[in-house]
């Protein structure tokens, strides 16, 4: 018996947006730093995701950094009405493409303005604190300062709404005391199931979820049982692995991060994939067995 597709779009800070968006990142040089090899392919990129659909942009002014958003505004400015753009804030690059901290009130501060200059805009949809306590896992630490300033920019009308990046249960539930929180945009996909419990959670509150490395990020997911079941649906284990996320929980969104315009058609197309309770009681074994 086949489960039927999972729902395509999901309220976003009171925008309809498609669940299957685009992640930016890939759209720098090597490293998430400087230029792209090519950057009109990087434009044709951006274009061709919105053209099909896209209509939930993730990015941040530290990847590159500037680069990304620039090339965003080259390829999407002025942009479609119904475009939801989430950036980040609280990290800088040194000299040597490290990721820094930037976690004082002015930092944010900062960042926030780097992220409208860059992106050519007057007020940003979405922000998201990127909490640095760990690179790639959430620690726990309070987070009220960092929050406060953004709030404070939403104030001034700078900043619409407030999401968490790489947070805690509890440092959600500090934020939510200061400020509504509308996104939280943790590591997960098939094999990074640290925060099961957190999905399900945000899901009763109505926050959405946004994996990021959805297909695995700098080391893309390898599992025989992922390439088995993709060969048994005629798909590519990258559609099976975007796909599982999609029927995971309705307050799942998408960002795949990709530089090639293959790639984007193929994961535009996991949208439309069904999984049947089979098929997704064995891609669990997966979690289980990680
Ligand atoms: N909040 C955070 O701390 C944080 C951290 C990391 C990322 N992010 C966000 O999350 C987004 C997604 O993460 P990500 O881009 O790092 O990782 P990802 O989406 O898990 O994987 C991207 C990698 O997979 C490749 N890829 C994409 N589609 C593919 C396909 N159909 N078949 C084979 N390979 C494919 C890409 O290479 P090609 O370019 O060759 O397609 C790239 O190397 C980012 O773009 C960024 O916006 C946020």
């Amino acid at each position: 018996m086949s489960k039927s597709t999972a729902a395509a779009t999901y309220s976003l800070a009171g925008h309809t947006v498609r669940r299957m968006g685009y992640g930016a990142m890939q759209l720098a040089g090597p490293g998430v730093f400087g230029p792209p090899k090519d950057r009109e392919a990087a434009i044709a990129v951006l274009r061709e995701a919105v053209a099909s659909g896209v209509n939930h942009i993730d990015t941040s002014d530290f990847y590159g950094p500037h680069v990304t958003n620039q090339i965003i505004r080259e390829a999407l400015h002025p942009y479609p009405d119904d475009l939801v753009i989430v950036t980040k804030v609280g990290a800088v690059r040194g000299d040597d493409a490290s990721w820094l901290p930037a976690m004082e009130p002015q930092d944010i501060e900062r960042g926030v303005h780097d992220n409208l200059r860059n992106l050519g805009l007057d007020a940003i949809e979405i922000v998201n604190l990127r909490i640095m306590g760990k690179v790639h896992a959430p620690s726990e630490g309070t987070i009220a300062r960092q929050v406060e300033a953004l709030a404070g920019l939403q104030r001034k009308g700078l900043v619409r709404h407030i999401g968490l990046s790489n947070a805690t249960s509890a440092q959600v539930a500090e934020a939510q005391g200061i400020v509504e929180i509308v996104c939280v945009q943790n590591h997960y996909n098939l094999v990074q199931r640290e925060d099961d419990a957190l999905v399900d959670e945000l899901a009763a509150k109505g926050i959405a979820y946004v994996p990021f490395f959805p297909l695995g990020g700098f080391t893309p997911l390898q599992s025989s049982v992922l390439s088995e079941v993709a060969r048994k649906l005629s798909a590519t284990p990258m559609q099976v692995a975007l796909a599982w996320l999609l029927h995971r929980s309705p307050n799942i969104l998408l960002i795949p991060g990709t530089s090639s315009s293959g790639h984007l058609r193929e994961n535009m197309q996991a949208a439309q994939l069904s999984l049947s309770e089979a098929v997704l009681e064995e891609l669990e074994g997966i979690g289980r067995a990680a």
